[in-house]
């Protein structure tokens, strides 16, 4: 199968050679202007310029008459599979409660995890493919679920058993992330340490067993689960060859970040505490500083320093943390316009963020995340717009008119 693009007004996000992009590097979008992209076989098997079209027999033209066309974004961070809002918990925040007061009173992940021992996989798959859909109309190419919302060993598995039937069912590439070490159930209240051995023991084996799971996640926050238990279970995890992505530093300075980069974390997420030593940590590793404003802006927090982590030389991810607590919205647009005014990022390091930086904070960084030849055709074309900047500035609207999955116009 061959597509041919013509016509494109700025082909944007082409391939620097880079498997991540940090610092300065970050301010620059490499882009084609009046441009043409042909996919073949669901890669992408060359691009160039308008003005030099050579003449191939294709299977379809899209006449994309003066679109832009972007990889298509790479979400590396949700909590996709879930089984029911939580408006309630919204509103009480409203009223002047705290997340982690809500939390405290057994909402918060503890309501979803009721919520969703109650459902049916079934009816989980449906729900949870329907949210799918929606991202990906949104531009979204590629995706990472966690479980964490089961809490045991039934709940958990049959998360994982979700997430992979959408991974069998999807045309876009998803990861799977386990993280029963989400909070602790209240069953095992005043039983922590036997939660950790549950999840080291019992869970593990089987999920690894199972081939369930390409990550292992924590919660590593006061309150949730210490540096000391985050490390055992990361440990745990390392013998079945699962790599850590976790939860860190959301809600304090909680040694998260340290913990991560000590176990070789792919990436480490949320970030809304990050000082000097955290920056130090991360200098020189390959763990990417992934972060999540959307939380922050649903939950009245503090933003993540993105500018202090961009002038230190490294590189910034954007995810969206789509979950029914901090952030019911998997969209990344409304990503990119929070990343731009609240964190101060520009257009095109907030693009860059969520593009080859998403695409390595999943390790798939070969496969996707910039415009390359040998790359996967997720690509969006976009609505008539004038440059690549009206996206974060048109904020609540969709940018894509179309979507290309694996070379094929979606
Ligand atoms: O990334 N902080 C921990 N977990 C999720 C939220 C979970 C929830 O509130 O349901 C997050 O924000
Ligand atoms: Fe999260």
């Amino acid at each position: 199968m061959r597509l041919l693009i013509t016509n494109i007004k700025q082909l944007c996000g082409i391939d620097t050679d880079k498997k991540r992009i940090a610092g300065k590097d970050m301010a620059t979008l490499s882009c084609m202007e009046n441009a043409w992209l042909l996919a073949e076989d669901g890669l992408i098997h060359s691009y160039g310029s308008m003005t030099d079209l050579p003449f191939r027999k294709v299977d379809q033209t899209y006449n994309a008459d003066d679109r832009l066309v972007l990889p298509a974004w790479c979400d590396s961070h949700t909590h996709l599979v879930f089984a029911a809002s939580r408006e309630h918990e919204f509103v009480d925040r409203i009223k002047g409660l705290s997340y982690e007061e809500i939390a405290r009173r057994g909402g918060g992940i503890l309501n979803s995890a009721k919520k969703l021992n109650e459902t049916s996989a079934g009816q989980l798959y449906d729900q949870s493919l329907e949210r799918l859909h929606k991202v990906m109309a949104t531009g979204t190419g590629a995706i990472e679920i966690k479980s964490g919302y089961g809490l045991n060993e039934e709940g958990e598995l049959k998360m994982l058993k979700v997430i992979r039937k959408l991974k069998e069912k999807s045309p876009i590439p998803i990861k799977a992330n386990f993280l029963a070490a989400h909070a602790y159930p209240i069953d095992y209240k005043e039983n922590k340490e036997g939660y950790i051995n549950l999840i080291i023991k019992q869970l593990l084996p089987k999920v690894a067993g199972e081939g369930l799971a390409d990550y292992i996640d924590v919660f590593c926050e006061e309150g949730f689960f210490s540096v000391a238990d985050t490390e055992r279970i990361l440990e745990a995890a390392a013998k079945y060859g699962l790599k850590p992505k976790i939860h860190a530093n959301q809600l304090h300075y909680s040694g998260g970040v340290q913990v991560g980069v000590k176990h070789k974390a792919v990436s480490v997420d949320h970030l809304e505490c990050v000082g000097d030593a955290e920056i130090e940590a991360l200098r020189g590793s390959d763990t990417m500083p992934t972060l999540l404003p959307g939380a922050a802006f649903f939950l009245g927090m503090h933003y993540q320093p993105a500018r202090k982590i961009i002038d230190a030389g490294l590189p910034v991810c954007l995810a969206t943390d789509y979950n029914p607590g901090s952030c019911p919205s998997g969209n990344v647009p409304l990503l990119l316009t929070i990343a731009c005014t609240q964190l101060k990022m520009t257009p095109e390091e907030a693009i860059n963020a969520v593009t080859l930086n998403g695409a390595a904070a999943m390790e798939l960084e070969n496969e996707l995340g910039t415009i390359k030849i040998g790359k996967k055709a997720n690509l969006i074309i976009t609505q008539k717009i004038p440059n690549f900047a009206h996206i974060p500035y048109d904020f609540g609207n969709n940018p894509v008119e179309k979507m290309v999955f694996s070379g094929k116009i979606a």
